[in-house]
């Protein structure tokens, strides 16, 4: 019998397993990690719901915490990263129930993640919050049966921060995002690459000798800064952050305050995870042509409602450019209605990133479910043991080989007598 879902069409479902399977191949780890829960089936009897992009790598993750035992069901972490045909194959393909369309509407979207709830989960797996926070609103009644969760990103993390400050969280949650294996790579070099992947699939701009400003230094900017500058663009940073400034002046970059930022701009790529970066005063200095993108999680970076009102019209110009033209006959371009550029213009992080940041997902599951009775309802940080163990396979797989420790060295690491 065919599972419950809504997705597009599920006539993509060939095309979407070939693309599961492409991605499969750059994700070792996971698919170790799979081969394992087949045998010891960790998960059995565990309902999951999941709330993140559906997209090539998550179908991986879906995959293996089924063969893990889990009965999951998927649903999307953002309205317009769905790839229609990786969730038709979910459901045709791999008999997971996915709840997932590419561009639906509000009411639709929340429709989804409802969807997932109304199947009674015990352990939730969040990217950005919107299920934790449909749950803690609308689901009360169902907070006692959940055992823990997952969440996948900062700005997530940053809000169950908030609700664990005002001792409204109710269950404990893993912030996969904390371990190292997941921002130092993910946040860097998969931000990094496929924001500027997003950005020139929109446009096909050169970066060459253009003025990219990145608003934001943290993982992804220093990721999407990287990237721009090693494609010859000239990057300017802005930050809120002294510490964050810093850094950017001494990695060789321009620092500067986001109003002299904008009269030299070509390029914007927002990665603060915070409101209104980009906003009036910023629309109204700059230049004739400059290019907006959004790589934060929500679409509330870049202040659109600003600019409509300012502008005297818009069009779509290319897929996921949409031009506005100001009275002075300045024109603007926004990429993919300022949500995640690099999902929305792209395909997301590269398969072989994401296989660390889903190996921690995976591995935070088993534990979460071993380890339930013990825990608080609070946010927990991944355990450092998952943590390394994600490093030595991701290394092993890569045929990369590290030294150990002499006995003298672990002796004198532990002592303190041993000086000048
Ligand atoms: N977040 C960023 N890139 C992603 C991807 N490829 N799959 C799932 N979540 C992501």
């Amino acid at each position: 019998m065919a599972v419950d879902s809504d997705v597009l069409d599920l006539s993509l479902a060939t095309s979407g397993g070939l693309g599961v399977e492409w991605a499969d191949r750059q994700m070792p780890v996971l698919r170790r990690i799979r081969e394992r829960f087949e045998k010891e089936r960790p998960l059995d009897g565990v309902t999951i719901a999941a709330c993140l992009h559906v997209t090539t790598e998550t179908a991986n993750l879906m995959r293996t915490l089924k063969a893990g035992g889990a009965d999951v069901a998927l649903c999307a972490s953002n309205p317009l990263s769905t790839q229609d045909h990786t969730a038709a194959a979910l459901v045709d393909g791999y008999d997971i129930p996915v709840f997932a369309i590419r561009g639906v509407d509000e009411s639709r979207y929340y429709g989804h993640i409802k969807a997932v709830l109304d199947r009674t989960p015990m352990i939730t797996m969040d990217d950005g919050g919107d299920l934790v926070s449909t749950l803690h609103q609308q689901r009360t009644d169902q907070l006692p049966e959940i055992i823990g969760g997952t969440e996948e990103t900062t700005t997530g993390v940053i809000r169950l921060r908030a609700m664990e400050a005002r001792g409204l969280l109710g269950y404990p949650v893993i912030s996969i995002n904390g371990a190292d294996t997941k921002h130092l790579f993910d946040n860097r070099y998969g931000t990094g690459q496929s924001a500027i992947d997003g950005i020139m699939r929109a446009t096909n701009v050169l970066l060459a000798g253009k003025t990219v400003v990145v608003c934001g230094y943290g993982m992804c900017g220093r990721g999407v800064s990287a990237r721009a500058r090693g494609m010859g663009a000239d990057v300017v940073v802005t930050e809120v952050d002294p510490t964050r400034a810093l850094e950017a002046a001494m990695d060789g970059l321009r620092v500067l305050p986001g109003l002299d930022a904008a009269s030299q701009g070509d390029i914007f790529v927002t990665v603060t995870g915070n409101k209104h970066v980009l906003r009036a005063k910023h629309f109204e200095v700059m230049k004739d042509g400059a290019i907006l993108a959004n790589a934060g999680h929500f679409d509330i970076e870049i202040d659109l409602n600003a600019l409509r009102r300012m502008a005297s019209g818009h069009r779509t110009v290319r897929r996921e450019v949409e031009e506005y033209t100001l009275d002075d006959d300045r024109r603007l371009y926004v990429l993919a209605e300022g949500r995640l550029v690099n999902l929305a213009a792209a395909e997301g992080h590269p398969a072989a990133v994401m296989d660390m940041s889903f190996a921690n997902q995976a591995l935070s599951c088993e534990w979460l479910n071993a380890n339930a009775a013990s825990l608080e309802k609070r946010v927990y940080e991944v355990p450092e043991a998952i943590d390394k163990t994600v490093a030595r396979l991701k290394l092993e797989t890569m045929g990369v080989r590290i030294d150990e420790l002499t006995s003298e060295q672990q002796e004198y690491l532990s002592g303190w007598e041993e000086g000048t």
